[in-house]
């Protein structure tokens, strides 16, 4: 039996990166997956899961906006008449700079994708898995939980320990909803996340630790989008079914020396 038969997974920012791949491994687990991003692309990726013999609906949506995201519930509901499971993945590096040289408006748009978004998704999925229980991981990160040296990040790491945070307490008030909730915290992983980082001065606050490629703890250096997948699969399952308020690593080991 696969892993996700009969299991229906609604990911955010399933149009590329981690969570297209999310949606790939999922559908191949048997599950029927609604893809939910900004960018047309999902559409693609849609496409490309339905060619395989998959179930996928995409569907345009902007996690920072309420009534996008509930537009986005109704339509998995409807299209699929349960759902079981919720990647909360949507998320922006946005901008890195110092403190003191960090416009509001860049802040506003990091909590708005990376805390606002996350939480609103929650809000959305929470009353559909209370019907029969399930999974809700979120996108955390390594930055901001572990590792804090990558200069001009403390925003984009505010928002990830916040995410992480939200995961833990969440894990205790619907644990009694038979819903687990845990983070995943990638560390360097190989996606176009960059194409949209922008920087700012950050030479003078550079802590000068580089990712060391060659460290014994690490098994490989910059790890794929499907490594993380994988462990969202695990998560997503009956095979984490005991597994609910933890952070997990998806690092290679790098945090132990970063
Ligand atoms: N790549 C890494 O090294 C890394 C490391 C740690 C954590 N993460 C986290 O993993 C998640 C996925 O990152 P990725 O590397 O796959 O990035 P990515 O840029 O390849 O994919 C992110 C997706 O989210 C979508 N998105 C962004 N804002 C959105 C919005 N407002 N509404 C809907 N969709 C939106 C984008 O369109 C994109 O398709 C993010 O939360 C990121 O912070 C990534």
């Amino acid at each position: 039996m696969e892993l996700l038969q009969g299991k229906v997974a609604v990911i955010t920012g399933a149009a590329r990166g981690i969570g297209a791949e999310c949606g790939r491994r999922f559908a191949r687990a048997g599950a029927a997956v609604v893809l939910l991003d900004v960018r047309d692309e999902g559409a693609q990726v849609c496409d490309e899961i339905g060619r395989h013999g998959g179930q996928a609906l995409f569907v345009g949506c902007d996690v920072r906006d309420d009534d996008s995201l509930r537009t986005a519930f109704d339509r998995a509901a409807t299209a699929f008449g349960r759902i079981d499971v919720v990647v909360v993945n949507a998320g922006i590096n946005g901008l890195r700079a110092p403190i003191d040289r960090f416009p509001l408006e860049a802040f506003d748009e990091l909590v708005a994708t990376n805390l606002r978004g996350t939480f609103l998704t929650v809000r959305h999925a929470v009353p559909h898995l209370k019907r029969a229980g399930g999974s809700l991981v979120l996108m955390s990160s390594v930055n901001g939980t572990q590792t804090f040296h990558h200069a001009g990040t403390s925003v984009y790491c505010a928002t990830k320990a916040a995410v992480s945070a939200l995961a833990r307490s969440l894990a205790l008030e619907l644990g009694r909803d038979g819903i687990r909730v845990n983070a995943v915290c990638p560390g360097h992983i190989r996606t176009a996340i960059d194409e949209t980082t922008r920087r700012i001065d950050l030479e003078p606050i550079d802590a000068g630790l580089s990712f060391r490629n060659g460290s014994p703890a690490l098994r490989r250096g910059v790890a794929d989008a499907a490594e993380v997948a994988d462990v969202c699969l695990f998560l997503a399952s009956e095979l984490s079914r005991h597994v609910s308020g933890t952070d997990v690593l998806v690092d290679g080991g790098h945090s132990l020396v970063a």
